[in-house]
């Protein structure tokens, strides 16, 4: 199971000792939230932050872009060193060509689905997807509750992915604790995101480790 642990919990007054938190837990990834106020009702930060996160981190950036037009900063996203890039189907015209953007500059390539968002509509994509992101609350914040339908849509996007595309990877992202996660991860999910339970918890680095237990 992955653990990909969310920045937007993180406290920005001191980011780079948080950034050397997950570097020394057993997170496996760091995921950056980037939010535009269009696509999500909130704005986090870009490609600056984005810079300096590299600079220090020794894990994977999986960066998750919440903002309309999102095929206009795949070069930039990735000269300040994204690994992964996720992008909305709700925010996306071209989603065969965005991802093949993505993935011909060297990043792996998702799509993340909203909450209202069927599983069928990635029919004809997921053969190109090396993950597809569901999202377990409506996206712009953190500390919100989880969508118990995701359950459903897990199992929904399993049976696709067995169908289509085995490597593909699912992650889940929204409201993920130390409760519900196990019956996440049996339901099929491989990822998993994780800022509050993560950054509010009183041993972020002793939470990560229950997580990966
Ligand atoms: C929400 C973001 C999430 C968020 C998750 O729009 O995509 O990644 O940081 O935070 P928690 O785990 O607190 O729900
Ligand atoms: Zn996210």
């Amino acid at each position: 199971m992955i653990l990909a642990p969310s920045l937007l919990s993180a406290d920005f007054g001191n980011l780079k000792k948080d950034i050397e938190l997950i570097n020394e837990s057993e997170a496996d990834w760091f995921h950056i939230d980037v939010m535009d106020g269009v696509f999500v009702p909130n704005i986090s930060f870009g490609q600056p932050v984005i810079k300096y996160i590299k600079k220090y981190a020794k894990k994977p950036l999986d960066v998750h872009l919440m903002i309309v037009d999102p095929d206009r900063y795949f070069e930039d996203f990735q000269k300040v060193g994204a690994d992964i890039i996720t992008i909305h189907y709700e925010a996306s015209r071209h989603l065969h060509r965005s991802i093949s953007s993505i993935k011909s500059l060297g990043m792996k390539a998702g799509v993340v689905l909203n909450p209202h968002t069927p599983i069928s509509v990635l029919e004809d994509i997921i053969q190109e997807c090396d993950l597809v992101l569901l999202m377990s609350v409506n996206p712009g914040f953190g500390g919100q509750s989880f969508i118990e339908n995701t359950y459903n849509k897990i199992k929904q996007l399993k049976d696709l992915i067995n169908r289509k595309s085995p490597n593909c990877l699912i992650e889940v992202d929204g409201g993920v604790s130390l409760k519900n996660y196990k019956k996440l991860l049996d339901f099929g999910a491989d990822c998993l995101v994780a800022g509050n339970a993560v950054f509010g918890s009183e041993d972020p680095i002793k939470t990560i480790k229950e997580f990966k237990n």
